[in-house]
C-alpha cells in the first residue's frame, strides 16, 4: 500500500521511498546513528516536542490513577523523562530496538529511576502480556516501518496496552510535500539528521494510509492533527 493511502495520487506515490534511514541500517558507523538520535533529542528539547508529546500521552491516561506506560522506539527517552516529571505515580517501561540507544538510556537518568524499566524491544513483537499497560506510545517512529510491520505494531500495541498512541510526521498534500523536501534536500548529503529527515518525510503515512493499516490490523483508530502539526493516532482494540 502506498504511504499516501490506497487512493494516493501519482505525484504522492512518486514522493515515497523504500530507502532506509541511517537509523535503520546495520552497515552505518554507530557514531552516525548516535548523532541522529542526539539531534532528535536536542531539537525535541529546543522546540518543546518531548513536553508536547508527553502532554498528549498524559491526556490519554488522565482517568487512570497509577498508569503503566510503555514507550516504544524511545531513541533517547526524552518523552519518558517529561512523563515522569508530569505524573507523580506513573511507571514506565522505556524501550527501543537499537541496542546502543537502550544502553545510552540505561546509563542516563532514566536507568536509575525506580519508576522506570529500560529494555530492548521490537515494537512489532512486544514482549509483554495482554493488557499489561494502560498506554503504549510510539513517537516519530511509525514511518520507519513498511506497511506489513506497521500493521503488526498496531496489533501488538493494542494487545499489550488499552491504547496505542502514535505520534508521527504529517504527510502533507503533495505540493506542500515537494516544498518541504526541497527545503531539506540541499543539506541531506552532509547532515545525517537531515538525510534521515528527508527519508522520514518520504515514508510518512497519510491519514488514509493509517486508516487502511488499522483496518488490516483489525483495530479502531482515531486521528487528530496532521497537516502542519504532528499526526496523532490513537488505536484501540475492537
Ligand atoms: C526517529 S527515532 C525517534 C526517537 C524518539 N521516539 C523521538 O521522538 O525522538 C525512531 C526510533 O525508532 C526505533 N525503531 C525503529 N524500528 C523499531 C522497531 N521495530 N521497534 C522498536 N523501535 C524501533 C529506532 O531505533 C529509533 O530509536
Amino acid at each position: 500500500m502506498p504511504r499516501g493511502g490506497p487512493q494516493a495520487s501519482c505525484l504522492d506515490r512518486a514522493l515515497q521511498t523504500d530507502l532506509p534511514e541511517y537509523l535503520d541500517r546495520d552497515d552505518v558507523d554507530p557514531a552516525v546513528k548516535r548523532s541522529v538520535v542526539r539531534a532528535l533529542e536536542l531539537t525535541g528539547n529546543w522546540f518543546g516536542l518531548h513536553e508536547r508529546f508527553a502532554h498528549i500521552a498524559m491526556e490519554e491516561v488522565a482517568d487512570i490513577p497509577d498508569p503503566r506506560i510503555l514507550e516504544l522506539g524511545a531513541g533517547h527517552g526524552g518523552l519518558s523523562k517529561k512523563v515522569l516529571e508530569m505524573h507523580p505515580t506513573a511507571t514506565l517501561t522505556v524501550t527501543d530496538l537499537e541496542p546502543d540507544s537502550v544502553a545510552a538510556i540505561t546509563a542516563g537518568d532514566l536507568g536509575s529511576d525506580p519508576r522506570v524499566t529500560v529494555r530492548d524491544m521490537d515494537a512489532t513483537a512486544i514482549d509483554a502480556a495482554d493488557s499489561a499497560y494502560a498506554l503504549a506510545v510510539f513517537a516519530l517512529s511509525f514511518h520507519h516501518l513498511p506497511p506489513s510491520a506497521a500493521v503488526r505494531v498496531l496489533a501488538e500495541g493494542t494487545r499489550v496496552a488499552d491504547k496505542l498512541l502514535i505520534i508521527d510526521l504529517p504527510r502533507p498534500p503533495s505540493p506542500l510535500h515537494v516544498m518541504r523536501l526541497a527545503a531539506m534536500l540541499p543539506l541531506a548529503p552532509f547532515v545525517p539528521f537531515v538525510h534521515d529527515g528527508v527519508i522520514s518525510s518520504l515514508r510518512a503515512y497519510s491519514p488514509a494510509a493509517l486508516r487502511a493499516l488499522a483496518d488490516r490490523a483489525g483495530v479502531d483508530i482515531e486521528l487528530r492533527g496532521g497537516l502542519c502539526t504532528p499526526q496523532i493516532a490513537i488505536a484501540t482494540r475492537r
